[in-house]
């Protein structure tokens, strides 16, 4: 099933009865991207999360996207290098081109790069499709392991990954800089990254419980201040596995907070994204599966 929204900034979040929109038809000069995240893939044997991913390719590849993003968290625990290889595989036949970032499941040391960061990289960078501009990010860059909290360095103990995430202070220069050569915006700027920037609802007990390392961005608000002085529409972000409708804390920025393309999660959801070349329209596409 599907849940439709539009934004723009003069009219903030609006949702449309689904019943006379075809979801075949994207809006006309527009890009088409399909937005994916927290795939949590487990080690071989392939399972469930293998097949829904596959699932969730098929079904955008069947609504005519230009291009896939993943918002991070493509593996359980990291750096299993079998895991990797396969992970990566299931893209191999892919037909249209695929982005991800690193999610806190994908990297053992923190502010270090392990091979998820190096396949999806270099960060931060843009890439630009027909006029779309995307500007990707690693939100795993900082802080190192010792920065960090003795609670959160013992449950990554525990569990194999660490939490919390920030872009740190030589990625936000470096972005500000790329920023800077990139020149005026000349079409619509979309930012991806792992870690959310906001909490838009009420956490979940589980997030209540242990919102020290379930904590938004750490520098989610120097990112914000660069990304409104540039008039970057669009944040697709993952990590928090709880679904909100597109959210505009600015009127200017909207966010997607992902929720998650995972078996256990209900829903599980995943959207198509139509990004007008010109103007500031988006069309969102939610797609559901119980
Ligand atoms: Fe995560």
């Amino acid at each position: 099933m599907e849940r439709v929204y539009d934004w723009s900034r003069e009219e903030g979040v609006k949702e449309l009865d689904p019943t006379p929109l075809d979801p075949k038809l994207e809006l006309r000069d527009s890009l088409r991207l399909g937005h994916i995240s927290d795939t949590h893939l487990g080690k071989k044997p392939v399972g469930p999360r293998e097949r829904e991913l596959r699932r969730w390719l098929e079904t955008f590849i069947g609504l005519g996207v230009d291009a896939i993003v993943h918002t991070g968290d493509l593996l359980e625990i990291p750096d299993d290098e079998e895991t990797i290889e396969y992970a990566f595989s299931l893209f191999d036949d892919l037909s249209v081109p695929l982005y991800g970032v690193p999610g806190n499941h994908d990297v053992q040391q923190p502010a270090t790069p392990g091979e998820v960061t190096r396949r999806w990289g270099p960060f931060p960078r843009s890439v630009t499709l027909r006029g779309l501009r995307l500007w990707l990010l690693d939100s795993m860059a900082w802080p190192p392991a010792d920065a960090r909290s003795e609670r959160e360095r013992q449950s990554a103990q525990d569990s194999g990954f660490y939490s919390r995430g920030a872009l740190g202070p030589s990625q936000l220069d470096e972005l500000k800089q790329l920023m800077e050569e990139a020149g005026a915006a000349k079409g619509p700027e979309i930012a991806v990254v792992h870690h959310h920037l906001r909490q838009p609802v009420p956490p979940k007990p589980w997030f209540e419980q242990n919102s020290d390392l379930m904590a938004p961005l750490n520098d989610g608000d120097d990112l914000v201040e660069l990304l409104r002085e540039r008039g970057v529409q669009l944040i697709l972000h993952g990590h928090r596995h709880q679904y909100v409708i597109p959210y505009a804390p600015f009127d200017d920025l909207l966010m997607i907070n992902a929720g998650s393309s995972t078996p256990g999660a209900s829903p599980r959801r995943a959207r198509v994204i139509d990004v007008p070349l010109m103007g500031d329209h988006l069309r969102i596409w939610e797609l559901i599966r119980f």
